[in-house]
């Protein structure tokens, strides 16, 4: 039987991961920015790192963005909020640029010359979404759905763990 005094004794276990649906965002933008940070830093002839960086960021943004549009977009499209909905609807899409952008550069040899300039438009691209996000919806959200927050964030965090043991980040290209 786990008792307060037994709890003192037991180890110490990582603080338990928030279901606050902006905090979980907002951590996955931050994120995404970082890995731009380091293919930028990479240098030009570290030819693996950069293919790993760039993978890890098809990969991330995939996820990311399934979670957003399965989940999060349509429970704000759903509030009936209009200002929500014009928000989404060009939030979808900045997502459709986004994947098309994706899809071109998996076909794409990393030394190929377009490459970098084509991972550039992808960082600008993805950096304006995040910050779209970030001070446009995400307010919103607060907002309308203040009721509804730990129930999405739950839903939300359940998919994210789907997706990411099934791999379908990758197949969702
Ligand atoms: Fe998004
Ligand atoms: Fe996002």
């Amino acid at each position: 039987m786990a008792d307060k005094k037994s709890k003192q004794f037991q180890s110490k276990k990582p603080e338990p991961e928030s279901t606050d649906p902006i905090e979980m965002l907002t951590k996955d933008h931050d994120k995404v920015k970082q890995l731009f940070r380091e293919y930028e830093s990479a240098g030009d002839r570290a030819h693996d790192r950069k293919q790993e960086i760039a993978d890890e960021v098809f990969t991330e943004l995939e996820i990311h963005s399934a979670i957003e549009e399965e989940i999060f977009y349509p429970a704000l499209q759903d509030s009936g909020d209009e200002e929500g909905q014009k928000i989404v609807a060009e939030a979808i899409e900045e997502h459709r640029l986004v994947k098309q952008l994706i899809s071109e550069l998996r076909g794409l040899d990393l030394q190929d010359q377009q490459f970098d300039a084509k991972f550039k438009v992808l960082t600008e691209n993805v950096e304006h979404h995040a910050e779209e996000e970030e001070s446009e919806m995400f307010p919103e959200v607060e907002d309308v759905l203040e009721e509804e927050l730990d129930e999405l964030g739950a839903r939300m965090k359940t998919r994210k763990e789907e997706l990411k043991t099934s791999g379908l980040g990758e197949a969702a290209a």
